[in-house]
Parts: structure tokens; sequence; C-alpha cells
């Protein structure tokens, strides 16, 4: 395993233990030659060389970082100009570098290692003699997980400056793998994490975000898998770019069925001036290879972000139970409300209170006060301070939201500074949301909000923070940048929040920050680098959760899903369903509450106990068990998944069906995952009913559902491994 390189032909070949990697050198251009299940690597392995005659076209050579201009008529991975105005170069292969572990890349989130055994890491080096561009391909391959990671540094080591007008971050060819079909995360605000999949043909299927940030309509992630990849069965290769930005992702079939994938940052309004001796570095893309369908790619991504993406001392502790009061009280309330409600929370064995928009400034509602950040007096007459200690005092830690990407034109802050939002001078400033965003590309503006939001950190207990934003970019231009370097904001804007972000969360180790962007609309591994949990969608609907969490899921660890119990008639879509319904749904996450915990009935706090005593059990395997999906809300009216210990002694089962059934026929519902050598105790969550049954007739067979005749019917079981002595 790892890295192992044959000089006399030029092969690299990255070897985990499920997987292989390889690359050759051919005629000085690095090219793909397989990614797939692992090879045993033998010392020939010349059935596999590629043989290209010199002087043949590029067109049909497989490549690691290909180029345009002189042969290869698809997508090139990078384009540069120079200052004559030609766009032509030319890479060819210089040496190579492997090193143990995984070298961080300067002021950008990515995977990493805890011990240098962990992975290792390939770097080819690439020149183009005649202007002085050199790209660097890192690859670094994990021991004991599927994954590459890729990324680019491009360095002008000429004399004259460069624009990079294209640096993506990977780009492979997969030949001859005709009938390839490419599956993504697409949707809308408040409808995050529709799982698509769509057959490709000849010609390219893009998709990609020009919004500044990742975006609720296309997330940064794509997989290409066969026409026979199911949920548990078939290969799945998966993409997802640590960024946090717009971004592109494309797939291009050409005239012989070879489909060229590639993904990085997005190509379109991006220039990037590289003077002599600088340097850009491209964000990575974790590149994930499954034999086991689109769950064994789940859990591969699952495992990796949750303990090397994540930081902090949350990473490995159990999340808080938490109440919020957005939906609860929006812009109106006081004091006493929020304490009234943090008492009923206390009575429930809830863990955090967390204060949401509203509480600062002059801000009655969303159309003014973002940048304000001190608190409003009126609202909170003893301040944030006593607010939060007597929450304390009720046995609740307290959280604060802010959205400190923004700026309100109704602020003091705009009156003082009306050039620190992103413009372009003489144009309309487009609000959305009555707000406009900060240039995050000027360190001033940066240090101010850094300042502003250390100060309360400082003064008041804060424990917990959501960090919105809740618009796209637009007029994306800053009053600091020379013209020509305009074109760099974009991309800036994302490398100034990551500097803040790097800032604030390691000065303030103690703060569990959650990310959140209108609900889902950058939920992205750049952001889980900094924040290792994310306010999933806007929409708390529990039917409309079943789809927008289990789609998340497809990349995204449990333990990063935010997910809240709320109130009915639903606010986004106005639905009814059971408390018991939505808890489920809930717990299935992330979990909290986003209501009036003080309009509840008796009997619905003895629901709401029961469910918070019911995740203080279960959360350890939730946030870290591996997920199965058993049923997708995508395909009918059932779905259900489970999350199973790492060593397969434990599971819970969440069963759901959205509209009862008449006359139904007698269920029962297939595991996986399970040993199918030991027996497991199965309990009822909901009636405590208890049986024993092996491993594998829960999986062949199913396990048998005893249903109720309603709409919104949802069952829950936990699974615990009995003495395989008695099996
Ligand atoms: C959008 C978030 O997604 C909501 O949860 C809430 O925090 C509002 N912003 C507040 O303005």
């Amino acid at each position: 395993m790892g890295i192992i390189v044959q000089e006399q032909t030029g092969l690299f070949h990255l070897q985990s233990s499920e997987m292989s990697y390889l690359i050759q050198i051919v005629n000085g251009y690095p090219v793909h030659v397989y990614w797939g299940g692992r090879l045993k690597h033998r010392k020939s392995m010349s059935d596999l060389l590629i043989h290209c005659p010199e002087g043949a076209g590029l067109d049909r050579l497989p490549q690691e970082y290909p180029q345009y201009g002189s042969g290869d008529f698809r997508n090139p991975a990078y384009q540069a100009e120079l200052v004559d105005g030609t766009r032509i170069t030319e890479l060819q292969y210089e040496g190579y570098r492997i090193t143990k572990g995984k070298p961080p890349l300067t002021g950008l989130p990515a995977v990493y290692t805890e011990d240098e055994s962990e992975a290792d890491t390939l770097e080819l080096e690439l020149r183009d003699a005649y202007s002085g561009l050199k790209v660097v391909l890192l690859y670094t391959v994990f021991a004991d997980r599927n994954v590459i990671v890729r990324s680019a540094r491009l360095s002008n080591e000429g004399e004259q400056k460069l624009k990079l007008i294209r640096a993506l971050s990977a780009s492979v060819d997969f030949m001859g793998q005709g009938d390839l079909e490419l599956t993504y995360l697409s949707g809308a605000w408040s409808r995050e994490g529709n799982i698509t999949r769509r057959a490709l043909l000849q010609g390219e299927t893009r998709i990609d975000s020009k919004r500044g940030m990742s975006s609720h309509q296309l997330n940064p992630f794509a997989a290409l898998v066969t026409k026979e990849t199911t949920e548990e069965h078939g290969e799945a290769f998966g993409f997802s770019l640590v960024y946090s930005g717009s971004f592109e992702a494309g797939a291009e079939v050409d005239a012989f069925g070879s489909t060229r994938f590639s993904i990085g940052l997005n190509s379109f309004d991006f220039v990037w001036l590289l003077n002599s001796g600088e340097s850009f570095q491209t964000p990575e893309v974790v590149m994930v290879y499954s034999g086991h369908g689109l769950g064994g790619m789940s859990r591969t991504y699952h495992r990796l972000y949750r303990t090397r993406l994540c930081r902090g001392k949350y990473r490995d502790e159990e999340r808080p139970i938490l109440v919020n009061n957005w939906e609860a009280t929006y812009f109106n309330f006081n004091a006493d409300k929020l304490v009234a409600i943090a008492e009923e929370g206390a009575e429930l064995g809830i863990e955090l209170f967390v204060l949401d928009d509203g509480w600062f400034g002059k801000r009655d509602s969303d159309n003014s006060s973002l940048g304000d950040w001190y608190e409003n007096r009126e609202k909170l007459p003893g301040g944030l301070k006593e607010v939060a200690e007597r929450i304390n005092r009720l046995g609740l830690k307290f959280g604060l939201w802010f959205e400190p990407e923004m700026i309100s034109p109704d602020s003091e802050l705009y009156r003082k500074h009306p050039d620190w939002c992103l413009h372009v001078p003489g144009r309309r400033r487009s609000e959305a949301r009555w707000q406009l965003v900060l240039d995050y590309t000027r360190k001033e503006v940066r240090d101010f909000i850094y300042d502003s939001l250390s100060a309360i950190f400082s003064t008041v207990p804060i424990a917990y923070v959501k960090w919105d934003m809740n618009r796209n970019l637009t007029e994306i231009g800053s009053a600091e940048l020379p013209p020509e370097r305009q074109a760099e904001t974009a991309h800036r804007y994302v490398l100034g929040l990551y500097e803040l972000l790097e800032r604030i969360t390691s000065d303030f180790p103690h703060i569990l920050f959650e990310s959140c962007s209108s609900g889902g609309g950058r939920f992205d591994p750049g952001m889980l680098y900094y924040m290792p949990q994310t306010w999933t969608s806007d929409n708390t609907d529990a039917v409309e959760r079943l789809k927008i969490q289990y789609g998340t899921s497809l990349v995204y660890p449990v333990s990063t899903i935010g997910a809240h119990v709320s109130a009915v008639p639903n606010h986004q879509v106005g639905r009814i369903t059971p408390l018991d319904f939505r808890g489920d749904v809930a717990m299935s996450g992330n979990f909290g509450y986003e209501l009036d915990l003080t309009k509840f009935t008796d009997v619905e706090k003895e629901t709401v106990k029961r469910q918070v005593q019911t995740y203080k059990q279960i959360r350890g395997l939730v946030q870290k068990g591996d997920l199965y999906r058993l049923k997708s809300p995508f395909e009918g009216n059932e779905s259900a998944w489970m999350f199973i210990s790492e060593d397969k002694a434990e599971a819970l089962v969440y069963y759901f069906q959205v509209m009862a059934v008449p006359h139904p026929p007698r269920r029962t519902l297939r595991l996986s995952g399970l040993d199918p050598e030991i027996e497991y105790e199965v309990e009822s969550g909901d009636h405590g009913e208890k049986s024993i049954m092996g491993g594998d007739r829960l999986m062949q067979l199913g396990l048998p559902l005893t249903l109720e005749q309603k709409d919104y019917e949802s069952g829950w079981f936990r699974l615990k491994a009995i003495n395989p002595q008695n099996a």
C-alpha cells in the first residue's frame, strides 16, 4: 500500500486497502491509466501501459491535467494567458516527490492526517519551458480509505507575468467506460439535497455555482456511477470539492465514449494574475472510490469528513440538544420571553438555548442593522451577558446567531463605511433581503468583524455560534483591488472568509460553531473544516426533511446535519404532522427544537421529554455510526435508514411512511450492514417489545413492521448484538 513507483516505465501506483489509482508518464504527459478496485502491484504491469506514438494526437490520450491548444479538443484543466496575449502552454513532466502524510494547503481548508502513517502524498512536477509556468499536481492516498485527494499548485517561474484564466483542481479521463451516469445534489432554498441522476451522452453535462457561494441549487459534489450502480452495489466515483465559493464540475463524453470529469473553481468570471515568483494553490477535491454502491461511497466520505476534515473540541464530542427561538418568536422577543422558553427547555432536558436573529442594533425586521453587532437594549435591557447568565443558571448553555459577512444599508456601519461592501463603482448595489455583502477581501473589514465578535465572545458566556449568510454575491468587485485583479474578487472573498474563520475558531476553541446559509446554501466541506455542523435547510417540515436529510447524507456525515422539530402547521409548507414523526426525523440528525416550548400541552411535553431522553441515549450512534440508507424518499411513500456501530454490535433503524396505504401488504424492512453471523436483540423504540433475530435473517428476510393505519407513521428499533456464544 502507499505509492509504488516504476521508474523505467514511468508508472505511479497509488494503492489503498481496496483501491488503486495509476498514472503513467507518456511522452512527458501525466496520463491517467486506471482508477478502481485494488490491483495487486506486479513487477510487470505492461498490459496496463499506455503507448502513444510521439506526435500522435492528444485528443485520445487519457490525461491527468490536460492543456488546450495542442490537439486535445476536450475541456482543459487549466489555461494561462501570457503577456503577448497567447494562451498556449504545454506542460511536460520534470520529476516527482513522495512524502509521508499530507501537507496542509496554506489558507485553504483541507482534509488532514493525525499521523503520517495514515497517508502518502505524491507531487508530480510539470513545466511549460517557454513561459516558466510550473504546475505541481498533488495526490494524497490514504492507506485505509478509498480516497485520493487531489489539487494543483501553479507557479510563475518565468520572467513575465501570467494570467490564469482556468485553474481546476483535478481532471480524470474514464476511458472506454461507456454508459456512465452522473449523480449530484440539486435544489433550491428550502428544497436542498435532491439526488439527481442522469445518463451521460456525447457532449457535456455541467453543474456549477456563479453565486460566490457553493449554493442551494447545486452542491460542489458529483459522482460518476455505472448504469447498474445502486445504493449498495456497483461502482461509484465521487468528487467533492473542499470549497465554499463558485465552482464548476463537468462530465464531457467524447466521440469515442470516453468521459472526462473535471472539477474546481468556476472558470467563469475568474482571472488570476500571477506575477513572476507568485504561486496559486487550487482548492482540493476529495475523490472516493466505492465498489459497494452509493452507500459505500457515502460511508467513506462520512468517516473521512467526520474525523479528518472537521476539527476542534467538538469533532469527537456528542453534540448538545438545542432549542432555537427563530421559528418560536422571529424578531419579536424580549429577555423574559427567551428565558421562559429556556425554562421549559431545562424542564425537558434540553442542553443549549440559541438566540437567533434580532438581538442586535435596531433589528426588528430583516431590513436593518447587519454589521451593528451590539445588543438591542430595548429587547435585552440587561444586555446579552445578563440574559446568557439567566439561561446558564437554568442549566442550559447559551448560543448566539450572527450574520458576520453582511451589512445592511440601514446600519451604523454602512453610514460610516459605505465602501466596505462588495460593489462596482458607479453601478447599482443589488440588495437581497435588504442587505449587501461585506468585502471580505479587505483585511480592515475582517479585522472589524473579528473585533466585534471577539468583544462579545470575551465578555458573554457563549458556548455556541450560528454563523449565517443569507444572500448570494452580486456586483462582485472590491474597492481595494487594482483593475487587473478585479476578477480575483470572488475567490479572494472566500480566502478572506477562511482567514477570518481560522482566526476566530482557533482563538475561541470552546465555542461550537454551526454554519448556515439560509439553511443549506453553503453546506460544503470547506465550511465543515471550520464548523463541524451545518443548519441543513430552512425547511423544517418533517416530510420535506426526509428528502433533504437523505440527499445531504450522500456526502455529508450525519453529525454535520442540523435537524430540528418545529411547530405545526409547519411554517414553510403548512403541513401538520405528529410530534412523534417530527421527532423521529429530527433525531436522525443533529437534534434540536425550533419552536415555542411554552406552548406545548402537558402531553406534548411528556413526548418531548421522552424524545430528549432517547436522543441522549442514541446520539453516539446517530452521530458516529455508519449510515445505511434502506429506502429512498425520492422513490416512494416510504423512507428508512439505519446507523450501525463500527463493531456492528449496535444498530438503530428508522422507518417512515408518509401516507397511509389502504389494505396494506404485510411489511418487512430488509436491513443492511449487520454481521450475518450474530444474533441481535431487536427492541421496538415505540412499544418496547423485544425479540431475537439473526443478522442474516434481518438482512435477507427483513425486519417485520407493525404499522398503525394512519398518515405520517414512523417507527424505530434498537438492535444489540447478543453474546455470540448464545447464537
Ligand atoms: C436564515 C437561517 O437559515 C434561519 O435559520 C434563521 O437564522 C434566519 N436566517 C434568521 O434571519
